[in-house]
This record gives C-alpha cells, sequence and structure tokens, in this order.
C-alpha cells in the first residue's frame, strides 16, 4: 500500500515537474563557404524529456541539419551523401538554380550515393531551406525531421541596420508539431499533437533587450501558425519567402502557412527582466484553415486544433554591445514584375476530388493526380507569366512553385497584404478563391528535367496535388549534334586519385555522370560535372566501376568501366 501511494506521489510530482519545465531552444548548427557536406540518416535524439530516445532523421546531427550560409553571386558545391536506408532526395526550397540540381522528386539519390549539386547563387538575401522531396514519401521523410534552413546573405541585405548575430538577435524558429507513440516514437500524421520549434518541444530562449530578428519557417507537415505575442506588442515583418521587403510591416498578428517564411523584428529594448511568450493564437483560425479545422475522431484529431498554444517563452535578458535598438523605416527597393509585360496566363484550379475511378486522394491541381512521367506544361525561356490558380476547394492550400520567386497580383482581386508585396514562392490560396502571381522565367532551359509546383501541405503533395513543368528554348530548339559527342575514354585507368575523361570531339557537352558499382547501383551522381579538372575517385574503395556520362546535346547516355586501384 505504502509503496504505490509512494509511486503515485511520484508520477504526479514529476508529471506536474514536466508542464512547468521549459526546454532551451536548439539553434542549429552553421555551413558556410562555398563547399558544404551534408550527410543524411537514421539517428536518434531525446526529444521527450523522460523515456525512450527518439528515432529521427538528421543530417550531420541529431535532427533538423545544419543552417547553411550563402553569399549571393557565389558558386556553393554540395557533396550531399545518402546515408539512409532509403532512396531521398534533398530539395533547396526557394533557390532559383537548374532543374537538374533542384533536388526534386526526379533527383533521387539511392542509399549510399553521394550527389554533388553545385550551382551560382542567384537569390536575394532571404531565408530558404533544404528538406526532401521523393514523391509519396516526402511527408515520412520530413516527419523525421530530416531538412534544414539556408540563409543567403548580400550586400545590400549587409548594409542595412539589422540584426544579423546568428542565434543572439538572429534566430532561427523551424515550426512544426508531431505526435509521439507511446515509446516516444514519431507518427506519421498531418497534425500532431506537440509544438515543435527547432524539434524541441516546449521551447525558451533568452535573448537581448534590444531589436531582435527571427526567421520564422512553417516547416510543418499541415498546419498553419497565426503568429502573435503574449502581450500583443506589434512585429515588424521584414522580408517575405524571397527577399527583404520595401519597408518594415507593424502587424501583431501574421498567419504563416506551410512552407512559408518571414523575417519578422521585434523590439525588446525596454523589457530586460521580462518574459513574453511567441504564440499561435489559432484558436482563432477559420474551419477551412489547416490547424483551424476541428476533427472529433479519425486520422485529423489532434490537440492543437483551434487552440492557442505556445511556439516560444522568452526571456530578455541584458542587451549586447553594438546592439540594434532601432526599427528601420525602409529595407530595400523592389521593382516587381508587371502584369502588362505578361506573355501568357496560365489558368490552374485546385479542386477537391471528384474524378472517376479516384478515392481516397483529396486534393487535385487541374483535376488530375500528379504523374512523374507526364509534362503538365512547356514554359517559354523568357516568358514571364500570370498564373492564376482558382480553387473550387472547401479548403485552403499553400501553393508553391520551384525555380522562380514571384510576385502576387492578387487574392480574391485584392491586392496582396503589405506584408506579401514583395518575392514570395509559396501563396495561400484560401477556399473557394482565386489567387493571381506573376513570375519571369528567365534561366535554366532543360528539355529534360522539369521544375515542380505543388501544395504545400506534404500530405496533398503526397497524395499528387503536383505538377510539373519544362522550361524550353525558344530560338532554335534543341541543337542537332555531332554523332561522336558522346566518344571518349577515361585514363588514368586503373586510377587512384582523379579519373580523366579523354573526349574524341573538340566541343564535348557532358550533362551528367554517374559512377556505378559493380553492381550497377549509383555511388556518386553528378549533375553538369566539371570534368576538366578531373573526377575525384579518391574516397571510393578499390574495385571495377562504371562511369556512365549523359551527353549534353543528344542525352545519349554512354558506360565505360574503370578500376579504382
Ligand atoms: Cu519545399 Cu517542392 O518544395
Ligand atoms: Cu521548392
Ligand atoms: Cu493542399
Amino acid at each position: 500500500m505504502r509503496k504505490i501511494s509512494l509511486l503515485f506521489g511520484l508520477i504526479l510530482t514529476s508529471t506536474i515537474g514536466l508542464k512547468a519545465q521549459y526546454n532551451n531552444l536548439f539553434i542549429p548548427d552553421t555551413l558556410s563557404g562555398t563547399e558544404f557536406n551534408l550527410n543524411i540518416k537514421d539517428t536518434f535524439a531525446q526529444v521527450v524529456a523522460s523515456g525512450n530516445q527518439t528515432i529521427t532523421g538528421g543530417i550531420n546531427g541529431k535532427f533538423w541539419g545544419p543552417t547553411l550560409f550563402f553569399n549571393k553571386g557565389e558558386v556553393v558545391h554540395m557533396n550531399v551523401k545518402n546515408n539512409l536506408n532509403d532512396s531521398t532526395t534533398l530539395h533547396w526550397h526557394g533557390m532559383h538554380l537548374p532543374a537538374v540540381m533542384d533536388g526534386g522528386p526526379h533527383q533521387i539519390i539511392p542509399p549510399g550515393t553521394l550527389w554533388q549539386p553545385f550551382w551560382k547563387v542567384e537569390n536575394l538575401a532571404a531565408t530558404y531551406w533544404y528538406h526532401p522531396h521523393l514523391h509519396e514519401m516526402t511527408m515520412e521523410q520530413i516527419t523525421k525531421g530530416i531538412g534544414g534552413l539556408i540563409i543567403v546573405r548580400d550586400s545590400v541585405e549587409s548594409a542595412l541596420p539589422l540584426p544579423r548575430t546568428y542565434g543572439i538577435d538572429d534566430i532561427p524558429l523551424v515550426l512544426t508539431d508531431r505526435d509521439f507513440g507511446t515509446d516516444n516514437q514519431l507518427v506519421e500524421v498531418p497534425y500532431g499533437d506537440s509544438m515543435l520549434t527547432n524539434f524541441t518541444l516546449r521551447a525558451q530562449y533568452n535573448v537581448p533587450a534590444q531589436v531582435v530578428r527571427f526567421r520564422v519557417l512553417n516547416g510543418a507537415i499541415e498546419r498553419s501558425y497565426n503568429l502573435g505575442f503574449s502581450d500583443s506588442r506589434n512585429f515588424y515583418v521584414i522580408a517575405s519567402d524571397g527577399g527583404l521587403l520595401t519597408a518594415p510591416v507593424a502587424l501583431n498578428r501574421y498567419v504563416i502557412h506551410a512552407g512559408e517564411r518571414i523575417e519578422i523584428l521585434v523590439d525588446c529594448s525596454a523589457d530586460s527582466g521580462k518574459s513574453i511568450d511567441l504564440k499561435a493564437y489559432n484558436s482563432t483560425l477559420a474551419q477551412n484553415v489547416a490547424g483551424g479545422d476541428v476533427f472529433p475522431n479519425g486520422p485529423f484529431v489532434n490537440y492543437l486544433a483551434r487552440k492557442d498554444f505556445n511556439i516560444l517563452h522568452l526571456n530578455i535578458g541584458a542587451a549586447t554591445s553594438n546592439a540594434i535598438t532601432q526599427i528601420p523605416t525602409s529595407l530595400v527597393s523592389i521593382t516587381p514584375h508587371l502584369a502588362a509585360n505578361a506573355n501568357l496566363t496560365r489558368y490552374l484550379t485546385i479542386n477537391d476530388t471528384n474524378i472517376a475511378g479516384i478515392t481516397g486522394a483529396a486534393f487535385l491541381i487541374n483535376h488530375k493526380l500528379f504523374d512523374i512521367n507526364y509534362n503538365n506544361y512547356d514554359v517559354p525561356l523568357n516568358n514571364t507569366e500570370i498564373w492564376e490558380i482558382k480553387s473550387t476547394s472547401n479548403f485552403g492550400h499553400p501553393f508553391h512553385i520551384h525555380d522562380v520567386e514571384f510576385n502576387i497580383l492578387s487574392v480574391n482581386g485584392a491586392a496582396p497584404a503589405a506584408a506579401q508585396a514583395g518575392w514570395k514562392d509559396v501563396v495561400f490560396v484560401p477556399a473557394q478563391t482565386t489567387v493571381k502571381f506573376i513570375a519571369k522565367f528567365d534561366d535554366f532551359a532543360d528539355a529534360l528535367h522539369p521544375f515542380m509546383y505543388h501544395c504545400h501541405i506534404s500530405l496533398h503533395e503526397d497524395e499528387g496535388m503536383m505538377g510539373q513543368f519544362i522550361v524550353t528554348e525558344t530560338s532554335t530548339g534543341l541543337s542537332k549534334t555531332t554523332a561522336e559527342s558522346h566518344d571518349f575514354s577515361l585514363y588514368p585507368n586503373p586510377g587512384k586519385d582523379k579519373l580523366f575523361i579523354a573526349f574524341n570531339e573538340s566541343n564535348p557537352s557532358v550533362y551528367y555522370i554517374s559512377i556505378l558499382n559493380i553492381t550497377g547501383k549509383a555511388v556518386r551522381m553528378l549533375p553538369q560535372p566539371e570534368w576538366q579538372n578531373g573526377i575525384d575517385i579518391s574516397t571510393l574503395s578499390s574495385g571495377v566501376y562504371f562511369l556512365q556520362l549523359t551527353d549534353g546535346k543528344t542525352k545519349i547516355v554512354t558506360t565505360k568501366k574503370f578500376i579504382k586501384d
């Protein structure tokens, strides 16, 4: 009897203790420079305070990968190693880059393979992110915590008096929610019952009494978050998905949807010694917005639906030296695309399932499910296009397009809100509403590799709410090519460190190189390789390999054997 009540007492205190207790916000590591090593793997972490560790997916660390710092104008090289037991892809969300480097569902990285895309950073300073994009597996792999932030810097942003000391007054916030099963393992559901900020439960953080910048990503599977502070103070939106705004926009609430980013400034100058909470005021979300939809039971049931809950508890301490203490009055000038310059309007629809023979798929674009072997649109290179998305769906969907940053022209006929009037790559399409945006497709024509557009609710995307387009060369079409353009030999063979390619033609064009092992499995994938300097084979174990080369003009694939010493 005694023992039992003692045990009961212990459980009670520890439960109460748990509720009051905050965990320090995890701040992802940073990587910078021009060469980035990303090792995707299954791992585990003590996410829940007690009990079993949680099996997670990590990039370099335990979950949620390093924040990558890019400088506009530099060429970045990625070494993405897939050490999962499954295939994956890694998509650079928001980056303007060649389709073959984009990491969409077509750039599959088999287990054990090194994928080495590279590109010149053309994006404006803002917050972007990277995440898996394997068709029908995106939700599962994002649920495990695979992904990370990208922060692009440029000379314009660097000249502004903004906080930019990472983790001190410039703080990354990745918002997700998850369900933990009884054994503390992640459950793959669209709505979690536990808020995770940077994969931290009940997060708290110490910030200095000055202007603090938060880079907020909605990295959730489905939920939108209605951001606000517990004392209803104003915050100032300075950047949308793809760049700074013309001036800070003062707000005390902002609904951020899956895939979107905003950067905000909060003035904590007068708050030393106080605590405030950043919260999701989701009790005010409409029923047709993700997180406002209350399902009493079934797979969509969740404890956070239409509730207000904490995102981050902030403890405000002393100011740092050289603190930013003013919210700037203006930021950058933006030259948006003008509707008058559009060559074409594309009409898309979002609709709830109503096609014969399809059951289970909830939402569709243009009344069709995604087909990875079907190209939905040819977009002529240099086109400026208006995409008009008419939704008859009873639910709101965050629509995302790869390759470009766009300007929203209208939402239900009205101009976009000030905080959405800059560069975007996700636009929320409310239920029963038409949204128009405009974009220019000014680079990266590629007849072989498409870019994607889709709903950024991973569940909807996996279920087929996605399409793809190819950017096509307008002038002469595909150039006819000389027959011998894939005639080459490899040396030295056997080789140890670098493998060189000798072409029997004067102007070879190499599109893609894969190195396969003796069983035919890809171990290395090099899109548009810089083959002139030799291919680094020093890390391959000795044995027989095949180099598979896709010709840039003909797209013909040729395979040659070599031996690694
Ligand atoms: Cu962030 Cu196609 O996705
Ligand atoms: Cu994307
Ligand atoms: Cu959707």
